[in-house]
Formats: structure tokens, C-alpha cells, sequence
């Protein structure tokens, strides 16, 4: 089975390619933005060029702020692309596997948001990735599509790497403290999703599975109390003060409660769910082996 991974060098490609030397019997390729820009206009040509079954999305426009300026190429990377991967896909009956965000949710819920809640993004980078899983649902194809949540990882720029760099020079740092959601460990969602793919090579034809699933670790924090934990198990003296969303001033909105009700992946495909501590721990501790 051949699978082609996009975005080799964000958060989640790198963690599918550390993962990927576990699993030789498929044949992997992994493409940077370089060698597939998801804004060329030759993207959907320069994709037929790749022998897969399966195509992996790491690659999105990922700058939530910058998107409220940025609005083409966000939509251009998340929504025009992803229509064509899945119009590929869809030709040679191959999986798309796409991940998107719980900021489609947006919704007034204070409770864990199920894959059927209502979604109403705001802002760039939420909506187009919310047009982005439209596209996909539009074409036919068969797909699995992830919506995770606060990504972390050892490797990019993510909320863990911020606030260690932020320590080094920084006593005191003032964190949002009225948004609550649940970190997710990088390579934990891709290992849910070589998981996955394993049922779905049992048998392609039979499965039935496909559609969209929430995926994020368990539990729930908020930003405030995650850094305070990130300072803990560091061992660094880090004074972390409260500060309300309005007060931080960021350009797109976010949603104050965002986290991912995650019964659904795994009831179906039986996928254990580390909780948000134990997936920092291990976070930190492959940080501090770099
Ligand atoms: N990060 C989060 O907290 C978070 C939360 C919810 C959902 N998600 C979703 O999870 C998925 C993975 O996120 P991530 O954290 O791994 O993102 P990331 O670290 O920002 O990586 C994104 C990747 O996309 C690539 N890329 C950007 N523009 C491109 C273009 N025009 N052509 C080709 N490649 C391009 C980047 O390449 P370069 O490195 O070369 O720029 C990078 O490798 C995304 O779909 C994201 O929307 C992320």
C-alpha cells in the first residue's frame, strides 16, 4: 500500500514520519511544501504525478491570526486544495485522510462537543477549514476527516516550545485563562490514525467507517493552567498570571470552551485516549532529549 503524506515538515507530518519507521511493510512518501505547494496553480496536476491508495493531509495554512489578513491563501490552502486531493482521491478510489480543527464548533456549548454539534466558525482560518471538510463531504470520495484540537508537539511551533522559549527571559508571563480545551499530542493522533488504517487494510472494500471524528487527548485545562503545568514539570520558576481573552487582544476569535467529546472514535475504533498530562510529560520529556 502506497500512502503519500502532505506537509512533511508541520507538527503532525513529522510525527507521521516518525511513526512511519514502525511501519515498512507500506510504501511512504512524504512531500514538503517545496516539492507540493498547495498554492500552485499546477497543485492538482503536480498531485497526479504521486502513486498513492491512501493521502495523508498534514499540509494547512495554520496562521489563525495572520488568516484575517491572509484570507486567499488561507482559503487557497485549506478549502481549494483540499477539494482537489479529494477529487484525486476520488478518480482512484483512494482514502483521503484530513484533519481539521475544533474551532469549526465556535458554538455556545459548555459541555464536550460531539462530531454532530453545531458549527459556527469564526473567523479565516475556521472557516476555510470548515469549507475544506465541505469540500471533501461534496466530492464522494471516501475519507476520514480528524478535528483536533491545540496541537502539541517536540517539533514546530506549538504552546509548549512558546512558553519554554518565553521562560528564558521571562519571570512573570500573563496567560489567557478563560478559554478552556484540551491539548493534543501530535504523535498520539497519528498513532490513532496508523490504527485506523490498519482496520481499514483489513479489508478496504467492506469498511464502513468513514466520516468525521474528534481527536484530542483527554481531560481539560485551561491555556493559564496548562503553562502553569508546562513551568511545574520543567522545574521553572515561571509566575503565571490570569488574564481574560479581551485583555490579549488577538485578532481572530477563539472559542472560550472547545473541548472535543471523544467517544465517538473510540467506540468505533477502539483507540485509547491518553489523558492531557501524560501526553505533556512526553511532550517534555522528547523535548529535553533534542
Ligand atoms: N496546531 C494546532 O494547534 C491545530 C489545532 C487544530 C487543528 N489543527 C490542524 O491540524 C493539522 C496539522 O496541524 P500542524 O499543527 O501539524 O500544522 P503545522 O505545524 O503548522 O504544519 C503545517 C504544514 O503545512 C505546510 N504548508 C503550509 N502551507 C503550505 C502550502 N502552501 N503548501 C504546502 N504545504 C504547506 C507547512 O509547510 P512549511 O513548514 O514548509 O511551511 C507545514 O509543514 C492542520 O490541518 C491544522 O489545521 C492544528
Amino acid at each position: 500500500m502506497h500512502i503519500l503524506v502532505l506537509g512533511k515538515n508541520g507538527q503532525l507530518g513529522q510525527s507521521f514520519h516518525h511513526l512511519a519507521q514502525n511501519e515498512q511493510s507500506w510504501q511512504w512518501k512524504f512531500a514538503e511544501k517545496k516539492i507540493l505547494d498547495l498554492n500552485h496553480p499546477h497543485f492538482r496536476e503536480q498531485l497526479l504525478s504521486f502513486k498513492f491508495d491512501i493521502l495523508i493531509n498534514c499540509a494547512a495554512y495554520t496562521a489563525v491570526d495572520k488568516a484575517e489578513t491572509e484570507i486567499d491563501t488561507a482559503y487557497q490552502s485549506n478549502s481549494i486544495a483540499v477539494r482537489h486531493m479529494a477529487e484525486v482521491c476520488l478518480d482512484r478510489n483512494a482514502l483521503l485522510i484530513h484533519f481539521s480543527t475544533d474551532y469549526v464548533y465556535h458554538n455556545s456549548l459548555r459541555e464536550p462537543l460531539l462530531e454532530s454539534s453545531l458549527t459556527l466558525p469564526e473567523g479565516i482560518y475556521a472557516k476555510s477549514k470548515l469549507e475544506g471538510e465541505n469540500q471533501i463531504l461534496a466530492s464522494g470520495c471516501k475519507y476520514l476527516i480528524f478535528r483536533t484540537s491545540w496541537v502539541i508537539s517536540p517539533y514546530g511551533n506549538n504552546f509548549v516550545k512558546t512558553m519554554l522559549r518565553l521562560a528564558e527571559t521571562n519571570s512573570i508571563l500573563k496567560i489567557v485563562s478563560d478559554q478552556i480545551g484540551t491539548p493534543t499530542l501530535a504523535v498520539d493522533l497519528a498513532a490513532a490514525v496508523i490504527q485506523i488504517i490498519k482496520l481499514y487494510q483489513q479489508n478496504p472494500s467492506n469498511f464502513a467507517d468513514y466520516g468525521i471524528y474528534n481527536y484530542s487527548n483527554t481531560g481539560e485545562v485551561s491555556w493559564n493552567d496548562l503553562a502553569t503545568e508546562i513551568f511545574k514539570l520543567s522545574n521553572l520558576k515561571v509566575e503565571v498570571i490570569p488574564i481574560s481573552t479581551a485583555e490579549y487582544k488577538a485578532p481572530a476569535s477563539r472559542p472560550q470552551y472547545s473541548v472535543l467529546s471523544t467517544e465517538k472514535i473510540r467506540k468505533t475504533f477502539g483507540i485509547a485516549i491518553p489523558h492531557w498530562k501524560d501526553a505533556l510529560q512526553r511532550c517534555l520529556n522528547q523535548l529535553s532529549l533534542n
